[in-house]
């Protein structure tokens, strides 16, 4: 069948796409880059928030549509919207053909077979044991997702994913050791551990490693990066921000979520700890890492946040200065414990809050940015930028970086020098080269 994916959502939906389109190559389909060439389609969706539940109805109707015109097309539902009975009601109201589960992403060729041969739809929402088959990476592969652990055991108020993905569970060291190496051998330049909440991994395993040695290992491997999202602050403990100070090849980079900056808030979301201690595990890893670069999520306008509790999500802001952010406005998930019990405040207080919590965001990421022009980074060059006129990468702290395209004639790291800087983008100049490169030519 001619397959084409279409993914929302986080990087372990991108993981998942990952194992997904590489089964269907290994089952003899083929992947087609648009969805008008395409047998069928594949939504995997997130669930996260109300705005990308409603893309995948936008789509969905469009796909109806075009069925009932007489085009010959399956469509098949998976992600995290796919195991909710939301995602579900949607997939019978809209026809879709094959929905399976975050769980049970390997039955997709079960799934196709299905639909191909007998011409029935096929369900799957299991949890299965071990989700992980040895991927070898497509040719040219810069950045590896290795997915280490899966699901959440946090029980945040306002969050749908412990339903979508189940309790934790921690891949293999054995399993997870092989993938990086391949990896390494296929020539990929830096590999990024994924999990829901990463610094879990292995905790009330006493035959698996704590997350701090694992990253060691996979560090020691020599790979020229190793970066991993996403982080809980409750795990977040002294070893892991000591073997990042401590390994080279670890990128000084770190995704903290904090959600507000007030304790009364946080104690109705149940995040597990309290500004102090937040602050705390920052001026810890401020410390122990010069020049780290941290980045946050914040939601504004959770139920019952009063403007006195925005304003310490605003100092909290201040006292970090933080180099990024990802904000959201609180989005009422039904199947949420903060859906059922609070009331959602009025969309205008979320607006507005959001709207200051942004001008923070670029009058600190503004200011964070300035502090690297002059200065060399190391970037990974991955691809050529929508204009045509740049190369895109990302340094080793997760800047976005652009370099004219003439100063470079391979993919892969490279010596940038920052000549100068806005809230989003670094923008370089090439002063050297760095591994082993892929041509440009192929970037294509
Ligand atoms: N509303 C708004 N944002 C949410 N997030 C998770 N659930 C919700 C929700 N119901 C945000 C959190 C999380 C990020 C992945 O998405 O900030 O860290
Ligand atoms: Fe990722 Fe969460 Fe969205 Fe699922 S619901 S795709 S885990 S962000």
């Amino acid at each position: 069948m001619l397959v084409h994916v279409i993914t929302h959502g986080c990087q372990m939906n991108e993981y998942d796409t990952h194992t997904i389109l590489s089964e269907l190559v290994a089952g003899g389909h083929q992947i087609v880059d648009t969805p008008a060439d395409a047998e069928l389609i594949i939504l995997n969706t997130c669930a996260v928030r109300g705005k990308p539940v409603e893309k995948v109805i936008s789509l969905l109707g469009e796909f109806r549509k075009q069925k009932l015109a007489g085009r010959d097309l399956t469509v098949g539902m998976m992600g995290c919207l796919a195991q909710l009975e939301e995602g579900q009601a949607l997939a019978k109201k809209f026809g879709v053909d094959i929905l399976v589960g975050p769980g049970a992403i390997t039955d997709i060729l079960k799934a196709i077979e299905a639909v191909e041969t007998r011409g029935e739809s096929f369900w799957s929402l299991d949890f299965k044991d071990d989700l992980h088959s040895y991927l070898t990476p497509p040719p040219n592969t810069l950045t590896g997702f290795l997915t280490i652990m899966r699901g959440c055991n946090h029980h945040c108020t306002y969050c749908i994913v412990p339903q979508t993905r189940g309790p934790e569970v921690s891949r293999s060291l054995e399993s997870i050791m092989h993938e990086a190496r391949a990896m390494q051998a296929a020539g990929v330049q830096e590999i990024y551990l994924l999990g829901q909440n990463v610094n879990s991994y292995g905790l009330g395993r006493p035959d698996l490693p704590s997350f701090a040695e694992l990253l060691r290992l996979v560090a020691a491997t020599g790979i020229p990066r190793v970066k991993f999202t996403t982080s809980h602050p409750m795990n977040f403990t002294s070893d892991v921000i000591d073997a990042m100070a401590e390994c080279d090849n670890v990128c000084k980079y770190i995704h903290l979520p904090v959600q507000s900056g007030s304790d009364r808030v946080l104690r109705r979301m149940a995040r597990e700890y309290r500004r102090a201690r937040y602050l705390e595990i920052i001026a810890e890893i401020k410390a122990k890492i010069p020049d780290v670069v941290i980045s946050t999520d914040i939601i504004v306008g959770f139920p019952g946040e009063t403007e006195e509790d925005f304003e310490a999500t605003l100092t909290l802001y201040d006292e970090v200065g933080f180099d990024h952010a990802y904000m959201f406005m609180y989005s009422a998930r039904p199947g949420t414990p903060s859906y059922k019990h609070f009331k959602d405040l009025p969309r205008e207080v979320k607006t507005e809050r959001l709207g200051r919590l942004i001008e923070r965001q670029k009058y600190w990421s503004n200011r964070r940015n300035a502090r690297w022009v002059g200065r060399n980074l190391r970037v990974l060059v991955k691809e050529v930028a929508t204009d045509g006129q740049y190369l895109v990468g990302h340094s080793d702290q997760n800047h976005t970086v652009l370099v004219p395209k003439e100063q470079v004639r391979t993919l892969g790291l490279h010596e940038v020098r920052i000549d100068s800087a806005t809230p989003h983008t670094l923008y370089g100049t090439v002063a050297g080269f760095a591994t082993e490169a892929i041509p440009l030519m192929m970037a294509s």
